[in-house]
C-alpha cells in the first residue's frame, strides 16, 4: 500500500463522523482532496451537507465532485472541519500551510464546533517542527517582516532561516487572500504557544501555521490500519 492508499484511508474513515444536515469545513491539500472526493459520493447517495472550501482550490474540487458549497457569510458557525496537516504532535497541535492555505484553514477550523486532522502516519511527531513553519504574510514589507521573523527565532533559541516561499518560476507563491508566505526553519519548537503569540506581534504576519488546540481527533492511517488519536 502507498502514502496516497493510507491518506484514503484516513479520509474514508473521517467520513463516520459526517451526519445529515451537517455544515462543514472543507480542508486543503491532497488528504483532505480524498474526503472531498469521497464526500462527492455520499452526496451523490443522497447525503445533505453543504461545505465552505479553504481554498480555491478546494472549492474547484467540491464543486466538480458536487459536494454544495456554503460561505462564511451566510453560514458563520460550522459543524465539523475535515483538513490535512504536515505535522500532529501527540497533544494534536499542528503545523500547516504546506498547501499556503493555512489563513483560510485556520479561519474555517476556528469557526467550526470540532476539527478533525486526517493524514497517513508520517505526520505524527512528538514535537513540532522538523516541518518548516509557514507563516502568511503581507507583502508589503515583507523582507522586514521576514527579518524580524529570524530576530524572534534567534531571541527564542530557535532556527532561524526563514525564506520566501516560491514557485517553479521563482516568483513568491501568491495565496487566496494575495499574501504571500515564509517558510520559517526554526528546528524542533519546544514552546508553541509562546511562539504563537510572539509571532502574531509582528506587523505584517497575518497568520501562521501553528494550529494549537483547535484538533480534538486525528485519524492516521499506515500499513497497520487506520488509528483514531484523542
Ligand atoms: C495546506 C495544508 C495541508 O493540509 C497540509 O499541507 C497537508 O497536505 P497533504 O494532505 O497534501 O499532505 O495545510 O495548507
Amino acid at each position: 500500500m502507498s502514502t496516497e492508499d493510507f491518506k484514503r484511508a484516513a479520509a474514508e474513515a473521517a467520513l463516520a463522523y459526517v451526519e445529515p444536515g451537517m455544515k462543514l469545513g472543507l480542508g486543503t491539500g491532497s488528504t483532505a482532496a480524498h474526503f472531498i472526493e469521497l464526500l462527492g459520493a455520499k452526496v451523490a447517495e443522497g447525503l445533505d451537507v453543504s461545505g465552505v472550501p479553504t481554498s480555491e482550490a478546494s472549492r474547484e474540487l467540491a464543486e466538480r465532485h458536487g459536494v454544495p458549497l456554503t460561505t462564511l457569510k451566510d453560514t458563520p458557525e460550522l459543524d465539523l472541519t475535515v483538513d490535512g496537516a504536515d505535522e500532529i504532535d501527540g497533544r494534536l497541535n499542528l503545523i500547516k500551510g504546506g498547501g499556503a492555505a493555512l489563513l483560510r484553514e485556520k479561519i474555517v477550523a476556528f469557526a467550526s464546533k470540532r476539527m478533525i486532522v486526517i493524514a497517513d502516519a508520517s505526520k505524527r511527531v512528538e514535537r513540532l517542527g522538523a516541518f518548516p513553519l509557514p507563516i502568511e504574510v503581507v507583502p508589503f514589507g515583507k523582507e522586514s517582516t521576514r527579518r524580524a521573523i529570524e530576530r524572534l527565532a534567534r531571541d527564542l533559541g530557535l532556527g532561524s532561516d526563514v525564506a520566501i516561499r516560491r514557485a517553479e518560476d521563482e516568483c513568491p507563491v501568491v495565496t487566496d487572500s494575495g499574501h504571500v508566505i515564509l517558510d520559517a526553519r526554526l528546528g524542533l519548537i519546544d514552546d508553541p504557544e509562546r511562539l504563537s503569540v510572539e509571532l502574531n506581534r509582528i506587523p505584517g504576519v497575518v497568520e501562521h501555521g501553528l494550529f494549537l488546540r483547535l484538533a480534538s481527533l486525528a485519524i492516521v492511517a499506515d500499513q497497520n490500519g487506520v488509528k483514531t488519536i484523542e
